[in-house]
């Protein structure tokens, strides 16, 4: 006969409408791997603590060991009554260990515990998995920035023309964002090091067991320094879930560029085969459709976000079942982002660049305007001064429907007696991205540098 993990205190079974609702073996069997590395090691503290026998210890183990494997072939999986993982897995072991033995195994620990410190596992698990498709994300960038060093391409702000940078210049930067996210997964991990096991439903245990026997055995370097926080806090979970917001969004913005740049109007780019599209009706269509969707699905995290924090808003100490809609934004997030995170990346190093186009549009739409300005601060003309001269050169051309590089030196001295014939030495893009050459500038020296820089980050990641 079947026994529920709390029925003694009641006279029937739950409702049926309760049990449904109740229920998490949906979403939370995901742990079950998790949940068997815990239960080894909590049987290990029994033992320790001399709750079990050396035998009872081995065939507590054993029985683990059988679980586990039926586990992973399926053999056993959550049946309409169990409640949660930890439910279902309890029967399994009884199934499998006996009554007797099978029912020591609960001593000690709850699922509060428990839970909390599983999807710490599951998560530093996945946190590595992320950080390494991230990283895939960054190599395509990086070695896009070095196929194309020196390349120039149009700057912009607002969307709107602003100063010619280099190509690689451009993809190095959603690179940095992205060896940022890569950062913060790490960041994150440092501080999600510390197991729960041991805080029982909030008070800890008062069985002699060793939670920091049971940390290392679960792989964290420590026990949580409070059995309340280790039970009730999910700040972990919140804080992942940003991260995998943050990164959707990163990726997003590369997405959006990327969607631009291979319209017929842009036509910075071509997407490879590989990883386009076409339409059902339109013969001639090839549609971006990973860089769509990776911009859609960013949409998708920032709500798994959002929907977390507020279920975890001003709840009360200490465990709420409310905590058990903790999973599910984050299992999507996690699932979205692996799913994800390998087709942006092809798309990435198999995008073919426009270089002739990026090039001849790189000094469009007067962006060497700002070029005339410094060049003049450089003359010892101050910059408001510098910065009217200039802007009175673009009317000009603006007028006479002209570029810059089109006025004569007479033009030029007819707008200021400041602008000499060797202003046209800037009014080149190379002379213009040359002269950037502070740290972080575009100047094809230092974004030579950047790109080493960027793949030792890479290789540390
Ligand atoms: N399934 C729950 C969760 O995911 C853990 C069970 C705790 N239940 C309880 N009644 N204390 O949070």
């Amino acid at each position: 006969e079947r026994v529920s993990l709390w029925g003694g205190r009641f006279a029937g079974g739950p409702d049926r409408a309760l049990a449904a609702l109740s229920k998490s073996t949906h979403f939370d069997w995901r742990l079950a791997p998790h949940d068997i590395a815990g239960s080894r090691a909590h049987a290990k503290v029994l033992y320790a603590a001399h709750l079990l026998s050396e035998e009872e210890l081995s065939g507590m183990l054993a029985g683990l060991d059988r679980l586990e494997a039926d586990v992973r072939s399926g053999a056993f999986a959550p049946d309409e009554d169990d409640e949660d993982v930890h439910t279902a897995l309890e029967r399994g072991l009884i199934e499998r260990v006996g009554p007797e033995l099978g029912g020591r195994l609960r001593a000690g620990r709850s699922r509060n515990d428990q839970v909390a410190t599983l999807f710490r596992m599951y998560l530093r698990e996945h946190a590595r998995v992320l950080a390494s498709l991230v990283s895939d994300v960054v190599e395509a960038l990086v070695q896009q920035a070095d196929r194309h060093l020196g390349v120039a391409m149009p700057g912009r702000t607002h969307l709107q023309h602003a100063q010619p940078v280099l190509l690689s210049h451009h993809l190095l930067a959603h690179a940095w964002t992205l060896l940022r996210d890569v950062d913060r997964l790490r960041d994150w991990d440092v501080r999600s090091d510390a197991s729960p096991y041991g805080s029982g439903a909030l008070a800890g245990s008062s069985l002699g067991l060793d939670p920091e026997a049971v940390a290392a055995d679960l792989g964290f370097s420590r026990a949580v320094e409070n059995s309340i926080d280790g039970t009730a806090s999910r700040d972990f979970v919140a804080e992942f879930a940003f991260v995998c917001a943050m990164t959707a969004v990163d990726i997003s913005r590369i997405a959006e560029e990327v969607v631009l740049w291979a319209t017929k109007e842009f036509s910075f780019v071509t997407l490879d085969d590989a990883y386009s599209t076409g339409s059902s009706i339109m013969p001639q269509k090839k549609n971006p459709d990973v860089a769509e969707l990776a911009r859609g699905k960013a949409g998708r995290l920032v709500g798994d976000l959002a929907g977390l924090l507020t279920t975890l808003k001003a709840l009360p100490l200490a465990y709420n079942r409310d905590l058990q809609e903790d999973k599910e934004p984050v299992f999507d997030a996690v699932d979205t982002l692996e799913l994800l995170l390998p087709a942006f990346s092809g798309m990435v190093a198999t995008l073919s660049f426009n270089t002739d186009r990026l090039e001849s549009l790189a000094p469009q739409g007067f962006a060497l305007a700002t070029d005339i300005a410094e060049w003049l601060v450089r003359q010892h003309v101050p910059f408001r001064v510098a910065h009217e001269v200039a802007g009175a050169c673009v009317r000009l051309c603006e007028e006479r429907g002209v570029e810059l590089w089109d006025l004569t030196d007479a033009d030029f001295a007819a707008v200021s007696e400041h602008l000499g014939p060797d202003v046209r030495s800037v009014l080149s893009v190379q002379g213009s991205l040359a002269s950037r050459d502070a740290v972080g500038g575009t100047a094809p020296v230092r974004v030579r540098e950047q790109l080493a820089a960027a793949r030792e980050r890479l290789a540390a990641a």
